[in-house]
């Protein structure tokens, strides 16, 4: 192990250092007298895996908030680096003065089991209903359980294995967009014996 004195360390104040987070473009909306959204959300995560659920965390003052509070529904779309610009811009403007589908150039296509639309172009779309809402401070994070999950089929391989790397998986780490690149293992590679 190495020594305290060998590493150099600085004290910063606490704060969302946590990286990478996975920028998602959430879409709310198409129901109950709301016009389809798309919100970027950097704070998501996975939350539990029986049943599957996730969390996203979301500030009052976004149009979304209001959207999601009262639909308890919403699709976390995963995007790849085509979609980067486009997971940028809805972080930018709001839906309350733009349609961000069309100003984005993403397509609207039905959801399985919600009612807010997926974006048709991103790989990965997790449709979600809500089952919890805490207010944390300038965040709420709501709770999700995942009803229904689509993915693009060029995607999948002939074994049936969702090869996500294909698409160039975005991250976001401090401020910056960064694309995944080199894959360096499986899943409990540390363990497993190495084949000659
Ligand atoms: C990379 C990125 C990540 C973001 N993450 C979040 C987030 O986790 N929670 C949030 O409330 N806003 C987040 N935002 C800001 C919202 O996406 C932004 O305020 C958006 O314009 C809100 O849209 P709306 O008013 O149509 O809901 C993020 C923006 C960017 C660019």
């Amino acid at each position: 192990m190495a020594k305290r004195e060998s590493i150099e360390k600085q004290s910063w104040k606490p704060g969302n250092v946590l990286s990478p987070a996975p920028p998602v473009l959430v879409s709310c909306g198409g129901t109950q007298g709301w016009k389809p959204n798309l919100i970027t959300i950097a704070w998501a995560g996975n939350v539990c895996s029986d049943p599957p659920m996730l969390s996203i965390s979301v500030r009052p003052e976004r149009y979304s908030f209001e959207i999601i509070r009262t639909t308890r529904e919403f699709v976390v779309n995963v995007p790849s680096l085509k979609q980067a610009r486009a997971v940028d811009w809805c972080g930018m403007v709001s839906g309350r003065s733009e349609d961000k589908f069309a100003g984005a150039g993403l397509t609207p296509a039905s959801a399985l089991k919600v009612r807010p639309p997926i974006v048709l172009e991103c790989p990965l779309n997790i449709e979600c209903r809500v089952k919890e809402s805490l207010e944390l401070g300038s965040h709420t994070m709501f709770v999700a359980e995942v009803v229904a999950v689509q993915v693009s089929s060029d995607l999948v391989d002939g074994k049936g294995r969702l090869r996500l790397e294909k698409c160039g998986l975005l991250a976001f780490a401090h401020g910056e967009y960064f694309v995944l690149g080199r894959r360096i293992g499986r899943f409990g590679f540390s363990v497993r014996k190495r084949s000659r």
